[in-house]
């Protein structure tokens, strides 16, 4: 007998993540159900991906929307537990810390079947994120924990959760990244579209509710960010999030001139960009990882990270939202020597993480695996 798998994903950062873990399976015939949350659902958050990234079509879509924490969380709760005593697979993948996450967690943990959790074991230690929650609820009912780091596995031990449920088996980032890096290179136009070759530019994306849902922290930002672009005489380039965007219309922001507002962009042309920027300012988790990767200097908007191994490693500083300490972090940052190691493993995740799946359940080992 087989295993079966279900995979649940909802958001932008969840399709990227989990695409090496879908391809690998696809490659090597391996079963599994994907399931959507409909979390996403905007082209520029959704649709793009999936064809960018040449991934099938999920199964399910629960077309949940956005919503409060609580009625967006449980209409997916309810969604994912009908699918899954349909499709009864043996073990359900969720990746990161949105609702998406918590309610495929929970849904799976009242069932008989078991949970991994890809990038398990991230702590901000900042319980007003609802990221921060999602992390700790799923760690504690999920019986695999892929963690990326060492870092992630300390902090996973240090809430008592044993050894033998944790794997250290790198970022999917990383794989995703590898694997498109060049495609990018090959394959985008952003740079000539918005005027870029050869120029020194910032790249900013600046989308968590505890900066763009507060107006003060959101104003304070921009004008941080613009000041700290203007004493380098460079123009930053902002791919807006949704939200971020609902957000400025609804405060009447004037965004500064010399940062230049674009729509959220797919996948290639945001490698390119990230790869090509002479700093990357961002609240995002995921950017700052690939900022790290690319061997960017990042200046994170924000006064916690869960991602401390940028850190560590000299290639990110948390600057929060106040504008002096922007200016000083972007003094520090810009121009840096980027010859921190990539911390987030070699790209070979989705393979180590499907291993552990496969080959502690009982008769079968990956499919094709040698
Ligand atoms: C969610 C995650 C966040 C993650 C982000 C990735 C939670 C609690 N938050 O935040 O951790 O970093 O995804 O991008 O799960 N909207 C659209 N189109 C969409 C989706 C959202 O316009 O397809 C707008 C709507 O105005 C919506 C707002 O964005 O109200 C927030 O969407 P939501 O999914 O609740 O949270 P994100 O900010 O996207
Ligand atoms: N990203 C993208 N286009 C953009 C901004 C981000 O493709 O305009 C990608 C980016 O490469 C990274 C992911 O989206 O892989 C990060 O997602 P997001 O910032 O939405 O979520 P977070 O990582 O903060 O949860």
């Amino acid at each position: 007998m087989g295993v079966d798998l279900a995979i649940i994903l909802g958001t932008r950062p969840e399709i990227i993540k989990l695409s090496p873990i879908i391809h690998e399976c696809e490659q090597r015939d391996l079963s599994y159900t994907l399931i959507h949350t409909g979390q996403h659902y905007s082209d520029s958050l959704d649709t793009v991906f999936f064809e960018q990234l040449e991934l099938p079509s999920p199964q399910y879509n629960l077309e949940v929307g956005s919503d409060a924490h609580g009625a967006q969380t449980g209409q997916m709760l309810a969604g994912i537990e009908e699918i899954l005593l349909d499709e009864k697979p043996d073990i359900v993948l969720v990746q990161g810390d949105t609702n998406s996450v918590l309610a495929g967690a929970l849904a799976t943990s009242k069932l008989d079947m078991e949970i991994g959790h890809v990038e398990a074991g991230l702590r901000s230690f900042d319980r007003d994120m609802p990221e921060e929650t999602n992390r700790v609820v799923t760690d504690h009912v999920a019986d695999y924990l892929f963690a990326p780091t060492e870092q992630s596995q300390a902090y996973l031990r240090e809430e008592g959760i044993p050894d033998s449920r944790i794997t250290i088996t790198g970022n999917t980032v990383v794989d995703a990244l590898y694997r498109n890096r060049e495609l990018a290179e090959r394959k985008s136009s952003v740079l000539d579209d918005l005027g870029l070759v050869d120029t020194t530019f910032f790249l900013m994306t600046a989308h968590r509710a505890e900066n763009v849902d507060d107006e003060a922290r959101f104003r304070s930002l921009l004008s941080g960010v613009s000041q700290a672009a203007e004493e380098h005489s460079v123009d930053v380039i902002y791919p807006i999030h949704p939200r971020a965007k609902a957000k400025l219309d609804e405060f009447e922001l004037s965004v500064p001139e010399n940062i230049r507002l674009i729509d959220s962009q797919e996948y290639l042309d945001f490698l390119r960009l990230e790869s090509e920027a002479d700093l990357i300012l961002t609240d995002s988790g995921g950017v700052q990882e690939e900022a790290c990767i690319v061997g960017v200097p990042c200046v994170t908007l924000r006064d916690s990270t869960e991602r401390p191994e940028t850190l560590d490693v000299g290639a990110n500083v948390l600057a929060g939202v106040a504008p002096d300490q922007i200016r000083s972090s972007v003094d520090t940052m810009y121009g840096k020597v980027s010859d921190w190691k990539n911390p987030f493993g070699d790209g070979n995740s989705a393979t180590t993480i499907l291993q552990t799946v496969f080959k502690t359940t009982p008769a079968d080992s990956l499919a094709g695996d040698t």
